[in-house]
């Protein structure tokens, strides 16, 4: 298949990249290598690899007029929540703009697409308290970053309703894994955390470390967008993508403490504004479509932490 990965030199990209390259698909990147690095997937040849801005309309166009992608998973995007709360009209064009017109060059120009794949994020759920978050949970954005993710997988829904696109949205829960770049105070915590360990720098904990997440190994994300890929009853749908099991922050650095067999200095702070005491994911529709996660908590870590 011929496989175009938008965002596809980022953490989560590049392992999706990397996946389907060992699979022997023939597997092209876009990326301004804006929050990305080349380094992420130097097994894409330069003639695989489009340096290109995923707002510049008239270059996605002649892409997917000329290639004619089989598989689209369009990941592309402002990802970090601060700099949509600095810039939300520039990062609306990103994440929303851009979404709409690479569903649209798709309905127009591409004939041999099977599926188009958007990111969306357990960040449109918000502060609402009720667990597990299913798809019909309420949804309350609380940033720009979330109300832009909304939309971007309800015009991939709707662009399936409208005009038979085979398109799927997912909502990715708390994904870690290697190449998850900690350098953001706004980065993953499981990043941070390793970071923290390797240079013997103190951890602070924001709040008092028992809130939970339904963190995800980068290697189950992998496989369940494998799975919806090929799964055509998935088109028009929104699924989770999670493992359905919570670990709170303060168990995560627990399994830390023993796998690096040292303990860290650490502190409390208040916790941050806006943050979510508990979420995991409901994530009964993609196990009906045959995935189960393979990594517990404690297995994806030791994996993550010994790569
Ligand atoms: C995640 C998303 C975020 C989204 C939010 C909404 C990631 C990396 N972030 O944030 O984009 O808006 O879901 O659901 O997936 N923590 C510490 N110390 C640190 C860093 C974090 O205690 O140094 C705490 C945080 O306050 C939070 C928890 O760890 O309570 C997890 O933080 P993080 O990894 O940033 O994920 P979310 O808060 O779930």
């Amino acid at each position: 298949m011929k496989i175009l990965i938008t965002g596809g030199a980022g953490f989560i990209g590049s392992h999706i990249a990397n996946y389907y390259n060992e699979e022997g698909h023939e597997v092209f990147v876009l990326d301004n290598l804006a929050s990305g690095y080349r380094e992420n997937i130097s097994f894409i040849d330069e003639s695989h690899f489009f340096n290109v801005d995923v707002c510049d309309k008239e270059k996605v166009e002649t892409l997917v007029k000329t290639h004619q992608f089989n598989v689209v998973i369009h990941l592309a995007a402002v990802v970090s929540v601060v700099d949509t709360v600095n810039d939300p009209i520039y990062s609306n064009k990103v994440n929303i703009d851009a979404t709409l017109n690479m569903l649209e060059v798709n309905r127009q120009y591409n004939t041999q697409l099977k599926k188009f794949i958007f990111a969306s994020s357990a960040a449109v759920y918000g502060n609402d308290p009720q667990l597990p978050k299913n798809t019909q949970s309420l949804v309350q954005p609380e940033s720009p970053y979330a109300i832009q993710k909304y939309a971007g997988e309800q015009y991939t829904k709707m662009y399936h309703h409208l005009y038979d696109l085979p398109t799927t949205a997912l909502r990715f829960f708390n994904v870690y894994g290697p190449k998850q770049d900690p350098n953001s105070p706004y980065s993953g915590v499981i990043s941070i955390m390793k970071r923290q360990f390797d240079n013997d720098a103190s951890f602070t904990f924001y709040g008092d470390g028992e809130q939970t997440r339904d963190f995800v190994y980068i290697k189950d994300l992998v496989n369940a967008i494998t799975r919806v890929v090929e799964n055509e009853a998935t088109h028009g749908q929104v699924l989770n993508v999670g493992t359905g099991n919570k670990t709170s922050v303060k168990d995560i650095f627990n399994a830390f403490e023993k796998s690096y067999h040292k303990s860290l200095a650490h502190q409390f702070e208040p916790a941050r504004k806006g943050d979510v005491r508990h979420s995991v994911a409901d994530i009964t529709p993609l196990k009906e479509i045959g995935y189960t996660p393979q990594y517990t908590i404690n297995s994806g870590l030791e994996e993550y932490l010994n790569s």
